[in-house]
């Protein structure tokens, strides 16, 4: 189920003397207690009100690469309701085509010239959200599934992350965002192919944390199983479903919106100091 922006709250420019809060642009009302990014009170998201005053809330480039489907489409769609300027690449525009207002380049990131050319000068962010699920036992894989894996998993974010790199570090800040699975850190059995990919992605993490910082951040999300187009076959019935959820302690499993909401925090200045991080949003199943 893709999460549909409902929310009627939009940012409003924040300088540094002035924290103004939330917007509604529906009333033309302004929520000062309401954090711009989060729509949340400040008093329950606890930040200090030196923070309030430092947190830059002007507007912010993001390239999401596969941000038209899935985790991808509610983090492009959560970041434009945000007030940010949005840029997706895909090989399809899918649900964005009711999404004026976001920047779509149809490619294919294994394959095709990426359109830098295309993209503002500088880069506060990248999320690559490109994936697969291919569950087959290991004496069935073929060579050419560990390749086809390998290639828009992580082979993909190495094209994009070079691409763009120039135009990470012209920016002020700028935070990198990649796409594990729970897979890597609990072995689950058929997994080998896509573990041995996003292993590969884990790594990536690490190293450009380590050869990238101070001035760019990366981390990783490590969902299991979430409710996307991805998933579509493992989630065809209830039954399939209710197992699902079952085998996770938190007894449920994930949306799309609670992905991309972690997401945008990382790739926002709120989470400027984390790196290097590869996080579980799996209902415990990583870890209990
Ligand atoms: N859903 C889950 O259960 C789950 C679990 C663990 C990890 N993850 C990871 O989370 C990330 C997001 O997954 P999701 O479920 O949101 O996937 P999704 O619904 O399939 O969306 C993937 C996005 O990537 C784009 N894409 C795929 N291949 C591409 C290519 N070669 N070139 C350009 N764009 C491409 C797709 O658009 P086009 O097809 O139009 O190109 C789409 O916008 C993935 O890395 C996935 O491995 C998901």
């Amino acid at each position: 189920m893709q999460r549909k922006v409902k929310r009627p709250l939009k940012a409003t420019k924040t300088s540094v003397a002035k924290v103004e809060g939330c917007k509604c642009v529906r009333v033309g009302k302004t929520f000062p207690h309401l954090h711009p990014f989060t729509f949340k009170p400040f008093s329950i998201i606890g930040v200090s009100p030196s923070y309030q005053m430092e947190t830059p809330m002007s507007s912010q480039s993001y390239l999401i690469v596969g941000g038209s489907s899935g985790i991808g489409l509610s983090l492009a769609q959560l970041l434009h309701a945000q007030g940010h300027r949005v840029i997706v690449w895909s090989r399809e525009a899918r649900e964005l085509i009711n999404t004026p207002g976001i920047q779509h380049h149809a490619i294919d990131v294994v394959k095709d010239e990426l359109p830098v050319d295309e993209l503002p000068d500088q880069l506060n962010g990248l999320a690559y959200c490109p994936g697969s699920i291919n569950l087959k036992p290991f004496r069935s894989l073929k060579p050419a599934d560990f390749l086809r894996d390998f290639e828009v998993n992580l082979l993909g974010a190495v094209r994009c992350l070079q691409a763009v790199e120039r135009r990470f570090k012209k920016a002020d800040h700028t935070s990198v965002v990649l796409f594990s699975t729970v897979a890597v850190s609990r072995g689950m059995a058929f997994h080998a192919s896509i573990a041995a990919a996003k292993g590969g992605i884990e790594g990536l993490t690490r190293s450009l944390a380590a050869e990238w910082a101070p001035k760019v951040r990366v981390n990783a999300i490590a969902p299991s199983l979430t409710d996307t187009p991805l998933a579509e076959r493992l989630l065809s019935s209830e039954d399939k479903r209710n197992a699902a959820a079952e085998r996770h302690p938190l007894k449920r499993i994930a949306s799309a919106a609670e992905m991309a909401d972690m997401a945008a925090y990382l790739l926002q200045p709120q989470a400027r100091f984390i790196t290097g991080q590869v996080i579980g949003i799996d209902g415990g199943l990583g870890v209990l």
